[in-house]
């Protein structure tokens, strides 16, 4: 072979190789940031959140829910994580710092079996409605696990404080009604569209209690 020849094909190697060598390198800083976002979990997490994030009903809820995953942001989990909930029974893990907050996330993340669909849920549109009929649907199906003001297992029930500003200000509408249509699957909450819902609620419908949801995280304390 000519030399010419030769570091031809070596470029071309080189080029062959670089994508495999660039990826794999990144697969090896994943697996280390889940490893270490599994240690942390392990410390600072799993006394509430249990093993394998799978939750507890009326103490916390799964943080390796598949839908949960799929539509839940990764602004959305590291504020909720960083900042907490208060009024709640999520404490503010702020000591932890960006860095090791976003290794729990890759740690969680891992879990994923569902595509993450966060990105287009974030940007639909803010829902409108009518904030009396929101209520009135409220108070009828949901209160009864996430309490009459939205204030989650304080006041009892199985399902989370949807009614506090910590939640809600972090959350978006596209995020709430795909909860409430798809609901959680292998947790009390189950999808409330189509005719395997637990209540058969239109679009319309759903926004109406996501307006009224906003009301009370106004509200709240009042
Ligand atoms: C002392 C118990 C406790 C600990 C420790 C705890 N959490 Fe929570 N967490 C909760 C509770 C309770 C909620 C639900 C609050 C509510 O009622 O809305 C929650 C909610 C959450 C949510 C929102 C889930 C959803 O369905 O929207 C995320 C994300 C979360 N926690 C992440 C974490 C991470 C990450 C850690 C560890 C760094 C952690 N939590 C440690 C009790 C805890
Ligand atoms: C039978 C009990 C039950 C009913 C009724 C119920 N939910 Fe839930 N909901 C839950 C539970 C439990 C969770 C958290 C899942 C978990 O524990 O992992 C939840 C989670 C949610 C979340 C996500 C909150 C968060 O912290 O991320 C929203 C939003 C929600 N529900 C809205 C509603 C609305 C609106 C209604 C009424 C139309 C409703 N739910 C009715 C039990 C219920």
């Amino acid at each position: 072979m000519s030399n010419i020849k030769r570091s031809l094909l070596s470029v071309i190697v080189a080029f062959a190789i670089a994508p495999i060598l660039i990826t794999s390198q990144a697969q090896a800083a994943d697996k280390a940031s889940i490893e270490q976002g599994a240690r942390i979990y392990a410390q600072s997490c799993a006394v509430c959140h249990q093993a394998d994030a799978i939750g507890k009903p009326g103490f916390a809820p799964s943080l390796s829910n598949p839908e949960f995953l799929s539509v839940a942001s990764d602004r959305f989990i590291l504020a909720t994580m960083l900042g907490g909930r208060p009024g709640t029974g999520m404490p503010s893990f702020a000591y932890l710092g960006a860095d090791k907050g976003k290794a729990v996330l890759a740690y969680l993340r891992s879990f994923a079996t569902l595509p993450d669909r966060s990105v287009a849920i974030d940007a639909e549109p803010a829902s409108q409605g009518d904030v009396r009929r929101g209520k009135e649907s409220f108070d009828l199906i949901c209160s009864t696990c996430h309490g009459r003001k939205g204030d989650g297992y304080i006041a009892g029930g199985t399902g989370t404080a949807i009614g506090r500003a910590g939640t809600i200000s972090h959350a978006s509408d596209g995020f709430l009604r795909a909860t409430i249509k798809d609901g959680r699957s292998n947790t009390r909450m189950l999808g409330f569209s189509g005719p395997d819902g637990m209540a058969n609620l239109s679009d319309q419908e759903i926004d109406d209690i996501i307006v009224y949801l906003h009301l009370l995280a106004d509200n709240e304390g009042s």
